[in-house]
């Protein structure tokens, strides 16, 4: 078997791909979701993006890419109940919320508390399908929990007791806030859910599928996809896009010329460009629509304002189009979620879809391993200490 050394010197015809960042490569097969970069559309199990955020909920989405199929009502009924039932974290990791630095990053002390709940699972280490079920079930009924629960103690105020009735959506927000969230806030919470729940196979969900193809756990295959989220070339974009809006706010900058002066300075604008789309990303519009709403009732547009205005710097100045983080950001500030807390928003809905991998990786595993040509030095001999 050829080693990294001979890669360079393979056949011609055998000669592996090689793609800087895997740009374009084909790791695997997956049946779970499927991005059209250039018609700019997103399907989850065959279903259009558009049609799951307007008629489902994120439950009967999660439902749909652990089973393949939308759930019948006697189904989603049960699988809601078991969720609900599975809020409660366990006493030792809420002692390690209490105990985590207020000023810790929510993604730091998400991904923490995620390996932890690890320790006193008894099913962590099994590899059956059913006990992988049982623990995705757990992983997404206790990561709001945890969220919700580090959010209150680092403001000082205790955490509020998981729900036994309500959707995830619903659940959260109570969980957060400490009271009920209007149906509004319910759906459009919802909707982001829905939205961020699976996306081929980006960075966080090829870090958990490449832990779990070693044959390791459920928590470390998550912890790690939540690790790769954090960055902010991916799920830590939504956060940079609002601290951009709230600079531009404060300092009374013009849009336009602020992001024309950061392009100058050859800065990326967060939020904008994908390695996938090379148009509009269907999520961002539907955030878009909502981040208008959200707006108009709140009689305030200045965000959404900003956000038109960098949209069309952008297109005008450099093509590139806006992805999810651009909107999701305004979104969840105008739900009054602290900006340090969006890319734990994400990590919450992207929890279904790094799940449903790890179930589909186990299905058919094979190590996940890719090649690295070698550019370093070649036939030295070793000079003995005494004489280096
Ligand atoms: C997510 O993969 C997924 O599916 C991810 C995601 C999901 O649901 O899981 O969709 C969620 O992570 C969305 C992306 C969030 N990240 C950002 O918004 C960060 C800002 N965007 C980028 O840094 C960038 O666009 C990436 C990282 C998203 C993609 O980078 P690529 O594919 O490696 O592209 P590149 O860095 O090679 O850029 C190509 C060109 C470069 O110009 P040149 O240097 O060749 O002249 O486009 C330019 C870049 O400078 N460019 C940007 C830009 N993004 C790319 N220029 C300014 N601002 C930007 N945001």
């Amino acid at each position: 078997m050829a080693d990294e050394e001979t890669v360079t010197e393979l056949t011609t015809d055998k000669a592996p791909v090689k793609a800087r960042g895997l740009e374009g490569v084909i790791a695997l097969e997956s049946a779970l979701s499927s991005i059209d970069g250039d018609k700019g559309r997103l399907i989850y199990r065959g279903y259009d993006i558009n049609d799951l955020a307007e008629h489902t909920t994120y439950e009967e989405v999660v439902y749909l890419l652990r089973n393949g199929d939308l759930p019948t009502q006697d189904e989603l009924d049960d699988f809601t109940a078991h969720l609900r039932s599975e809020r409660a974290l366990p006493s030792p990791v809420l002692d390690l919320l209490r105990n985590a630095p207020d000023d810790a990053h929510p993604m730091a002390v998400l991904r923490t508390a995620v390996s932890a709940l690890g320790l006193y699972d008894d099913e962590a280490d099994a590899m059956e399908e059913r006990a992988n079920h049982r623990k995705a079930d757990r992983i997404l009924a206790q990561i709001p929990t945890i969220i919700a629960a580090f959010d209150r103690l680092r403001k000082g105020k205790n955490p509020v007791e998981p729900l036994d009735r309500g959707s995830m959506a619903h659940n959260f927000l109570y969980m957060l806030n400490g009271e009920e969230p209007g149906e509004a806030a319910e759906k459009t919470f919802d909707v982001c859910l829905v939205l961020h729940a699976d996306h081929g196979l980006n960075a966080s969900t090829f870090t958990s599928r490449v832990i779990g193809s070693t044959l390791s756990d459920m928590y470390s295959a998550v912890s790690g996809a939540i690790g790769a989220l954090k960055g902010r070339l991916h799920g830590g974009a939504n956060q940079e896009v609002m601290r951009m809006l709230l600079e531009i706010d404060e300092i009374g900058a013009d849009p336009a010329e602020y992001v024309q002066e950061r392009l100058a300075e050859k800065e990326r604008i967060m939020g904008f460009g994908h390695r996938v789309y090379n148009t509009m990303d269907p999520r961002a519009a539907i955030l878009r629509g909502m981040v208008k709403e959200l707006s108009e009732e709140a009689g305030e547009m200045k965000w959404y304002e900003y956000t038109a205005s960098i949209l069309n710097t952008m297109q005008e100045e450099t093509g590139i189009a806006p992805n999810v983080d651009f909107f999701s950001g305004p979104t969840y500030y105008q739900l009054g979620l602290d900006p340090d807390l969006f890319t734990t928003i994400f990590a919450l809905s992207r929890s279904a879809g790094w799940t449903a991998h790890l179930l589909e990786q186990w299905a058919d595993n094979r190590l996940i391993r890719p090649r690295a040509q070698y550019v370093g030095a070649r036939d030295r001999t070793v000079t003995p200490i005494e004489e280096r």
